[in-house]
């Protein structure tokens, strides 16, 4: 029985293992390890791709959250505004930056931050917004931009699953202050390791992030602010600079994929399929649709040898670390709900239609 992965890192390998194993040898050759050529080239052609001023690349997407949210001046006693429905790092960043994350529910049909909530939940101490672009398509900005402005507060984004994403044209980082992201392997745009960036077109949250990011050092051994150590290493910046320049025919073959999906699972008894909020480029990070009996599906597909997953099981509210919160069960219903039934089915450039079709067939089998 053949095995179709949820994500498959060694077909991606394939394409740029030359490229990626010539550039390491120059890493070697200059010993450039820290902070070498290969990030500031990286740097610059992430922010172009992206259509933003100004790329930091950090060590991983929760330190990027952490130091996004730091550089704005956020802490002690600011509350940030962000969805139930994540993964636990955009809280986590939130935390270790000092400040306290607010939750809000997302809507049912994009399982997006939902605009009514994030507005019920503005209070006096409210300083930022931090939507996420959850599963590769972009956050209702607009609604966002609209609330941030006429309430006077910050718009942050996490843009770890929305690398060449787009709104109306614009991506991630251009909406409001500054978006983190996340070079996690299996995200479109994968390290071989931890990796991590902020975008930003401020020219003061870039000299921020910089300064923050390699011991809060504006100038070499001067200290004028306490900080990390955090830098985007070399070589991890050698692999995300190979892969860089087929990041956008990858997105265009995880949409194909998407939409092949769409085609051969419409009409399945019982399955959501996933929607593309209105003014949308998706890049199908995952592929997330609902089933009836989740738990026992997702059983019969993994005992088929299909690598589907659940994206997230557990909502923020209900994880341990978060039970100071004091909000259980019933706090954020369509959260909730949506984490009983989602089903991620394995997405990536590479994939054939064969493949698909066997998923395809798994899945009719697997709830019926
Ligand atoms: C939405 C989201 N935010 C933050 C992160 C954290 O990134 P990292 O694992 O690089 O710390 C991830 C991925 O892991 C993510 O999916």
């Amino acid at each position: 029985m053949s095995q179709i992965p949820l994500v498959d890192l060694k077909a991606q390998h394939q394409e740029v293992a030359e490229e990626v194993q010539r550039g390491f040898a120059q890493v070697l050759e200059k010993t450039a390890f820290i902070l070498g050529p290969a990030v500031a080239e990286f740097e610059a052609g992430f922010a172009r791709f992206s259509g933003v001023a100004h790329c930091v690349g950090v060590a991983n997407g929760t330190d990027a959250l952490e130091l996004m949210v730091r550089a704005a001046g956020l802490g002690p006693g600011d509350e940030v505004i962000l969805p139930a429905n994540t993964f636990i790092a955009t809280a986590l960043g939130v935390v270790r930056a000092g400040a306290t994350p607010v939750l809000v529910d997302v809507d049912p049909r994009y399982h997006l931050v939902d605009l009514e909530d994030v507005a019920r939940k503005i209070g006096p101490r409210t300083r930022a917004l931090l939507p996420v672009h959850l599963y590769g398509q972009i956050a209702p900005m607009e609604g966002l931009a609209k609330l941030a402005r006429e309430r006077n507060l910050l718009l942050l984004e996490d843009a770890a699953q929305a690398q060449g994403a787009k709104q109306n044209g614009v991506g991630a980082g251009g909406f409001g202050l500054a978006a983190a992201t996340s070079f996690y392997p299996g995200k479109n745009l994968g390290a071989y390791g931890d990796a991590g960036a902020v975008l930003t077109n401020s020219p003061e949250q870039n000299t921020k992030l910089r300064n923050l990011r390699n011991y809060g050092s504006d100038v070499k051994y001067h200290h004028p602010e306490l900080g990390f150590n955090s830098r985007l290493d070399t070589f991890q910046a050698v692999v995300l600079q190979a892969k860089l320049v087929r990041l956008a025919g990858w997105n265009e073959a995880r949409r194909q994929a998407a939409r092949r999906y769409d085609e051969l699972l419409r009409g399945l008894p019982g399955v959501v399929l996933p929607e593309t909020l209105p003014g949308n480029e998706h890049i199908w990070h995952l592929y997330v649709v609902r089933v009836p009996r989740r738990d026992e599906t997702l059983k019969r597909l993994n005992a088929a040898g299909i690598g589907a997953g659940i994206h997230y099981p557990i909502p923020i509210h209900l994880q341990g670390a978060f039970k100071a919160l004091g909000q259980g069960p019933g706090s954020f219903p369509v959260t909730e709900k949506a984490a009983a039934e989602i089903l991620t089915l394995p997405l990536y450039p590479q994939i054939t239609p064969q493949q698909q079709e066997r998923v395809a067939d798994e899945l009719r089998k697997a709830i019926g």
